[in-house]
């Protein structure tokens, strides 16, 4: 088997007597696009918190290319590459796609980034910006403002400045929510292309877009992975079955 890029060792996490992770290990295995599914409140986002470094793990351990992160912070994992997406604040609402995906390049966000103007001038910096945007299919909108573009293409530019980071893994909460049926799509195709640049970790409810991404997928139910397995594998699951999916499979 080949070495996994991104993977969890027995990860636990609790708030008070709410065990929110219990023992939780996962990996995330090259070009491919392993998604986690589970009821609201089953762990989720928190295991992403304790993957992105935002959230302390009680134990446990997580590795990126065989490197240990376990105790290191956010800004030590996004430098290690693990490329955290979909985090609407970042974006810089009065000044242009380009702009936001030049700044985001240099990894500036919120208010100390208007210092850093004069790199806006920078001809390298702004070709692997304007590369982003072609990569993610919004090259034309790169002289509009950030406020004027629609959600979707909000998901789109904040993909782009991921992708300028050159992550070994995307990690992702519900990228899918808020979007329209043609939001979904063209994100789907997208998400669909960019496992080729790094693996993609999926939390997501949109289980048209789980089903049509997914290499394998994780189950989560009060803190536990209750099954992993390829589509077809967690689709036929009983178990999954009574504990989510219902007739959704
Ligand atoms: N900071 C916190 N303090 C206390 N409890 C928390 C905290 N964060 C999460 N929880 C609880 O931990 C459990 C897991 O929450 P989490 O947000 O990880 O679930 P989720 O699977 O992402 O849910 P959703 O599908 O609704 O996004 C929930 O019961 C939640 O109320
Ligand atoms: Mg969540």
């Amino acid at each position: 088997m080949t070495d996994p890029v991104l993977a969890t060792y027995n990860l636990n996490k609790s708030f008070g007597a709410l065990k929110a992770t219990d023992d939780v290990s996962i990996d995330v295995r090259p070009r491919e696009i392993h998604a986690i599914i589970g009821p609201n409140g089953a762990g989720k986002s928190t295991l992403i918190g304790q993957i992105c470094g935002g959230l302390a793990s009680d134990s446990g351990r997580v590795t990126l290319a065989g490197q240990d992160l376990t105790g290191t912070g956010t800004a030590v994992r996004a430098k290690a590459g693990i490329g955290r997406t979909f985090q609407i604040s970042q974006l810089a609402m009065d000044d242009t796609v380009l702009q936001n995906v030049m700044l985001g390049a240099l990894n500036i966000s919120s208010s100390p980034w208007r210092f850093f103007r004069p790199a806006l001038a920078d001809r390298d910096l702004r070709d692997k910006a304007e590369a982003a945007l072609a990569r993610v299919g919004i090259a034309d909108l790169d002289h509009m403002q950030v406020a004027e573009l629609s959600h979707g293409q909000r998901r789109l530019l904040e993909t782009a400045v991921a992708l300028t980071r050159a992550p070994k893994v995307f990690v992702m909460d519900e990228p899918m929510a808020g979007l329209g049926a043609d939001g979904s799509k063209a994100l789907t195709t997208l998400l669909d292309g960019l496992r080729q640049e790094a693996p993609i970790l999926l939390v997501e409810h949109d289980m048209d877009a789980v089903f049509a991404l997914a290499d394998r997928i994780s189950v989560l139910v009060y803190g536990k992975i209750i099954a992993t397995g390829t589509t077809a594998q967690i689709r036929a699951s009983q178990a999954v079955r009574d504990a989510y999916l219902g007739d959704e499979a």
